[in-house]
């Protein structure tokens, strides 16, 4: 069938990109879903820093790609196999298609996957296939098994949740990244306590998700530190307790001083080595720094050998908030419809598909949260 998708031609590309136009909006073929397979209308997709990053090129994808990882949509059709779906149905998709089977999968660590990270790494379906043809004769790749910014996807059943049809379908696109992640990271990776301390550096769509998982857990201090006060406005507007501007140059005595010593929990979510410092200097003794911020490729950072040792800390990387999609997904969707988890909150704006070039301007100088695409 004849869709539209947007395409990323080549990267890096660079802003402002209303000018230099990364991603062309174009019509492609798309095949019908292949063994195990879904073909989703896509109803919404947010956009992600880590689409940014592709476009940028701090995070390496081949190209031509369509991109974009957050969405929310309706199974169309079922590829042979898939039994356990029906057509009408509201589905999320994640960003990572887990087997199910491979050694990380079975040991309940499915943000692990290896046939799935591979499959996202060479930019094709979790089968190896690619399902797009131009007229040009290019094949684009797909984006992290998903390609959501397209008016219909065909995805691995593997990447595919079904979820409530009682959720509008622009709140449901959030938590296929930005809530998954950001909560899953305070609730999995982290698993905080109530009464715990909880700084969150950089507040984006997914930063804001700890905030408002950390305060869904019952922490007693929820920090939000960003370098941009309206971010801390916001934050403080969701219910973080304390906020930080982070380039204050005494932050971290600040933050120590207002702390006791400093956080039980300390969450990078900026995507950046500064940040990420930040939020070990933070973290009080035997405490932990988790991050889920996806640095530029080559960037490493050092810390104070003595200190990990005789304060007993603990530094986690966080894949995809730790989740099982199937299982974590639908369960926060019930927390936000009990008003646990108000998410809706961290949506700017919403828009059409033509103006994804100039949306992506906002979200690189951090003028929206979550801009969403409907289609
Ligand atoms: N690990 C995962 O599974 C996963 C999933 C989704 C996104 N990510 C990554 O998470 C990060 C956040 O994504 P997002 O969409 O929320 O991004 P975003 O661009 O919306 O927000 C990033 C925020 O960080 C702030 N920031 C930048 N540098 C900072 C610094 N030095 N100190 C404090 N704040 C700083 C910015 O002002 C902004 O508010 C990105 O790196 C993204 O690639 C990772
Ligand atoms: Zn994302
Ligand atoms: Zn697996």
């Amino acid at each position: 069938m004849k869709i539209r998708a947007a395409i990323l031609r080549r990267s890096p590309v660079k802003g402002p990109y209303a000018e230099s136009m990364p991603l062309s909006i174009e019509t492609v073929e798309l095949d019908p879903p292949g063994p195990g397979e879904v073909l989703v209308k896509i109803s919404a997709a947010g956009l992600c820093h880590s689409d940014l990053s592709v476009i940028n090129g701090d995070r390496p994808r081949p190209t031509p790609m369509v991109l974009g990882h957050e969405c929310s949509g309706i199974v169309e059709e079922l590829g042979a196999g898939v039994s356990d779906l029906k057509r009408g149905e509201q589905v999320v998709m994640s960003f990572l298609p887990t087997c199910g089977h491979c050694a990380t999968c079975v040991d309940g660590r499915a943000q692990l996957c290896e046939p799935g990270h591979a499959a996202n790494g060479a930019g094709t379906l979790l089968s190896g296939a690619r399902r797009f043809h131009c007229d040009d004769g290019a094949e684009p790749f797909h984006h992290s098994g998903v390609s959501a910014f397209a008016e219909y996807a065909v995805v691995s059943r593997r990447s595919v949740v079904r979820v409530t049809q009682d959720i509008d379908p622009v709140h449901a696109a959030l938590f296929g990244c930005a809530v998954m992640t950001g909560v899953g990271t305070v609730v999995n990776t982290c698993r905080v306590r109530p009464g715990q301390t909880v700084a969150v550096v950089g507040l984006g769509g997914v930063g804001l998700s700890s905030v408002l998982g950390a305060l869904a857990s019952g922490a007693s201090r929820v920090v939000a530190i960003d370098l941009s006060e309206d971010k801390l406005a916001l934050a403080r507007g969701l219910g973080a307790t304390d906020t930080f501007v982070a380039s204050d140059p005494d932050v971290v005595e600040q933050v120590r001083a207002e702390l006791n010593g400093g956080v039980d929990h300390a969450i990078e979510m900026a995507g950046s080595v500064k940040a990420f410092e930040l939020a070990y200097k933070i973290t009080k003794r035997g405490g932990k720094t988790a991050t889920a911020g996806l640095a530029a490729p080559g960037s490493s950072f050092a810390i104070p050998a003595v200190n990990l040792v005789g304060e007993e800390r603990t530094i986690h990387g966080s894949y995809m908030g730790s989740c099982v999609p199937p299982r974590d997904i639908p369960h926060y969707i019930s927390l936000f419809q009990r008003g646990k988890l108000p998410v809706d909150k961290l949506l700017s704006s919403t828009g059409p598909l033509d103006d994804i070039n100039a949306a992506f301007d906002l979200l690189n100088q951090g003028k929206v949260v979550r801009h969403v695409i409907r289609f």
